[in-house]
């Protein structure tokens, strides 16, 4: 795990950088004394912001102490003191920000945009990305106002790392704990470590299995479950794209920030895509899509007659094949999944479908294919050239496999010698159809 974990992390990148962490008023507040600990240890600069509550729970001076910086708790100074713009010169300076604990309260402010305090109006003006970690006893955090309040932040494009289940510091057990203090660590150095090389590129994903229903309670589908697209569309969003995602069914929760569009057949998803394709300027092709559907689908559950059921099947459109008359300089990326032959089909594919790269796996491999959190792949791109990786994490293989989109844009950039702006050098020449912005 824990390789997984570093190699999505840039150490380089982390050194020096400014961190603003907030802490609100919760029995987890020691548990940021851990968190600042860590970033410390990394090299970070640490910002503490304390609301009032939180310093009854812990002193700003251990904080302090931890982070050899100042402690910010009061938004106003002293009476007949020169004004300070504390909460402006905190939210310029700051690169990420982390709200570790936050409380119900600092939920509910976030969501309504109040700002009563130094920590919610540097919040209100920060420009970076802001993580927020809940915790609170269950019976709080299941209250539907907290809820609501939390969908409604993840609406906005804020992270989340959600509160565990277990024993709470009341007594009582269920969800609420703050995160354990390494997952909140990763997720900061992990986002800190990013650089927005996306920034200003759409990128479309699709994920999952189609279902083709052969009537009301029976279909046609596969065991994929979205799991490689989700963490590509996570990926993709960390680097600053601005991510659609269109998914076959799935129980897996799509990453905050993220346009989201859920379909069921191969039909739905193709319309979704041509809809979305408009204003995209890479196209990621991760579902597996059936590439049959029954020509009819019975209104009634087909009953069980006789021994033998034949089902005629027609087949459904190749999505890929249709955007590709529409490309222009598009990227694109697909997936090929093969028994046999992997990278001679793989390559095959690559040119037939007008791809950009390619990533090949065979689910016969040990560690590869559907439903499990790991593949084995090889990625092939247009110049020909073929890198085969050993067993990686979905979630590594994303990141890997968003490097790769990302030097094609650069050798594009290159060979372009052109003043306009990168995702202007990348976007589609013959596309006028609108976006879809629902
Ligand atoms: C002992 C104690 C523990 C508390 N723990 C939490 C907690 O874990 N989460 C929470 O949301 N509120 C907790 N509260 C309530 C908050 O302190 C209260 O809502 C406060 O107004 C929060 O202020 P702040 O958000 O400005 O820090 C606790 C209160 C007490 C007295």
């Amino acid at each position: 795990m824990e390789n997984t974990r570093d190699s999505a992390i840039d150490k380089e990148r982390i050194s020096g950088r400014r961190v603003l962490l907030g802490v609100s008023g919760g029995i987890a507040a020691y548990k940021a004394c851990e968190l600042a600990r860590g970033l410390v240890k990394e090299g970070v600069l640490v910002d503490v912001v304390m609301t009032e509550n939180a310093a009854r729970f812990v002193s700003p001076v251990t904080f302090s102490s931890l982070t050899g910086r100042e402690v910010h708790t009061a938004m106003f100074a002293g009476d007949g003191a020169l004004p300070r713009y504390r909460h402006l010169d905190l939210a310029r300076e700051t690169e990420l920000a982390v709200i570790a604990p936050a409380t119900a309260n600092v939920l509910g402010k976030l969501a309504n945009g109040v700002a009563d305090d130094l920590l919610s109006t540097t919040v209100l003006a920060l420009k970076c990305p802001l993580i927020i970690c809940p915790a609170m006893n269950t019976r709080m955090w299941t209250n539907p106002v907290v809820e609501r309040n939390v969908r409604e932040l993840k609406g906005f494009g804020y992270h989340f790392v959600d509160p565990a289940e277990g024993e709470l510091a009341c007594g009582e057990v269920g969800a609420g704990r703050l995160a354990p203090v390494d997952d909140i660590l990763f997720r900061t150095l992990e986002l800190l470590s990013q650089s927005q090389d996306l920034d200003g590129f759409n990128i479309l994903i699709t994920a999952g299995a189609t279902r083709e229903a052969l009537d009301p309670v029976r279909f046609i589908s596969n065991p994929a479950t979205g799991k490689m697209g989700f963490a590509l569309a996570e990926a993709a969003r960390l680097r600053g794209a601005k991510v659609a995602l269109i998914s076959g069914p799935t129980s897996l929760v799509p990453p905050t920030g993220v346009r989201f569009h859920r379909v069921t057949t191969a039909v739905e998803m193709m319309e979704a895509v041509e809809r979305s394709y408009g204003d995209c300027h890479i196209f990621v092709s991760a579902a597996a899509v059936s590439d049959f559907t029954p020509v009819r689908k019975s209104e009634d559950k087909i009953k069980k007659a006789g021994s033998e059921l034949q089902v005629e099947l027609k087949s459904t459109p190749d999505i890929l094949h249709l955007v590709s008359e529409r490309k222009g300089r598009r990227i694109h990326v697909g997936f090929a999944l093969e028994t046999r032959d992997l990278e001679r089909n793989a390559q095959g594919k690559l040119e037939e479908k007008d791809l950009d790269l390619i990533v090949a796996n065979d689910p016969n491999v040990e560690g590869a294919g559907f439903a499990v959190d790991t593949n084995v792949v090889t990625m092939i791109d247009r110049g020909g050239t073929v890198e085969r990786y050993p067993k990686l994490a979905k979630r590594t293989l994303a990141y890997l496999i968003i490097d790769r989109v990302v030097d094609i844009i650069k050798e594009r950039i290159k060979e372009a010698r052109s003043p306009l702006k990168p995702h202007e050098i990348i976007e589609g020449a013959d596309d006028t159809k609108p976006a879809d912005d629902k």
